[in-house]
């Protein structure tokens, strides 16, 4: 074995030696090690979402973090190349931060049950609906539909960003969900017009001062945990501290512990002292917040995971650097009207 990877192995092994089989993490290792050699080659950096599989969750990316947090970094590199192991809308907004630099995304087929919820006829139509009512939208949406919004959020910052608008009705856009999240948490009404029209003595409607249009976009990972999941945890295990991305139901929401983006939960669970933790979210990050805080006890009851970013693998990546695939790239007029929102949201922070 060559010293590199060597030392990518033992790496691994003290990180995932207790979930992954020996003969795979050398594998992976060797794969690992090729990458990185490619990557300083070809002026590269590798930006890995939470939910990466832990093998390349802990060798290749320069940087780890959630959606706002690797935003971050795709717009201050000044690195050639930006490889976003993540999925299509993330590599999408790397390229309308970054847009001279080469963005690849390792899969083609990194999609998102939410960014495929909306299009940018339906903001459109919203708009004609509701005029003079700003637009918000969850970052997981394609570049079109960003150029069609006032302003982007992400799961670490849509309260604030919906709070920043001096209006007293918001149209958010697409998850249902995290809409739901949003309305509660800022006390405001949800209505969802695209299928329940509001009738005109909706409860609420005197009083209210403030409410939030919203559509039926839902993440297919989270929609899938449940309140009973909850109960039935905590009837075996009392002492679990259940966390919940903000994507998640608000009814899962309101029976949680705690609710935030993928970087929240990591840093609750090294931040904060309990028993053990249930994590409700895509479940490659449990395995990833376990090898790292080895001191903490994760429960493992978790199957779920995304069919998309479960598509990134370390073969596809190593692929994506030998032969300069899967281009991002995005219409300038079009990439510039998304930078708009997507720039007005970093503001907000
Ligand atoms: P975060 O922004 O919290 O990382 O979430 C991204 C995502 O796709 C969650 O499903
Ligand atoms: Fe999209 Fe859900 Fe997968 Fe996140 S976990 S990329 S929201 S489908």
């Amino acid at each position: 074995m060559q010293s590199e990877t060597r030392a990518l192995y033992e790496r691994l092994k003290s990180r995932l030696g207790n979930i992954v089989p020996d003969f795979e993490l050398e594998i992976k290792a060797d794969l690992a090690r090729r990458v990185n050699e490619l990557k300083r080659e070809r002026n590269a950096v590798i930006l890995g979402h939470n939910y990466m599989e832990p093998a390349l969750f802990h060798s290749i990316p320069d940087f780890t973090g959630d959606s706002l947090e690797l935003c971050r970094k795709a717009a201050a590199t000044d690195k050639d190349i930006i490889v976003f192991c993540g999925v299509r809308f993330m590599a999408e907004t790397a390229k309308i931060l970054n847009p001279g630099k080469t963005v690849l995304i390792p899969s083609p087929k990194a999609g998102c049950s939410l960014a495929e919820s909306i299009t940018a006829a339906d903001v459109r139509a919203l708009r004609e609906k509701f005029p003079g009512v700003p637009v918000v939208t969850y970052v997981n949406t394609y570049a079109d539909v960003k150029a069609e919004s006032d302003i982007c959020c992400t799961s670490g910052n849509a309260a604030k960003v919906v709070e920043s608008l001096d209006s007293d009705r918001v149209i958010f856009l697409p998850d249902e969900y995290l809409a739901g999240n949003v309305a509660k948490e800022t006390g405001k009404r949800i209505i969802f017009p695209s299928r329940k029209p509001r009738p005109a003595s909706a409860p609420g409607e005197n009083g209210v001062e403030y409410e939030m249009i919203g559509w039926h976009g839902r993440c297919e990972v989270h929609e899938q945990f449940t309140v009973e999941d909850i109960e039935r945890i905590r009837r075996q295990l009392p002492d679990v501290v259940v966390l919940a991305h903000p994507e998640c139901s608000p009814e899962v929401v309101a029976a949680s512990d705690f609710s935030g983006s993928t970087s929240e939960m990591v840093r609750y669970v090294r931040e904060v002292d309990a028993a053990r933790y249930l994590l409700l979210t895509e479940c490659s990050m449990g395995d990833n917040i376990a090898a790292e805080n080895p001191n903490r006890e994760m429960v493992r009851l978790c199957s779920i995971r995304c069919p998309h970013m479960n598509e990134i693998t370390l073969e596809d990546t190593l692929a994506s650097l030998e032969q300069t695939r899967y281009v991002v790239d995005l219409d300038e007029d079009l990439r510039l009207r998304a930078l708009e929102s997507v720039e007005r949201m970093i503001a907000i922070g």
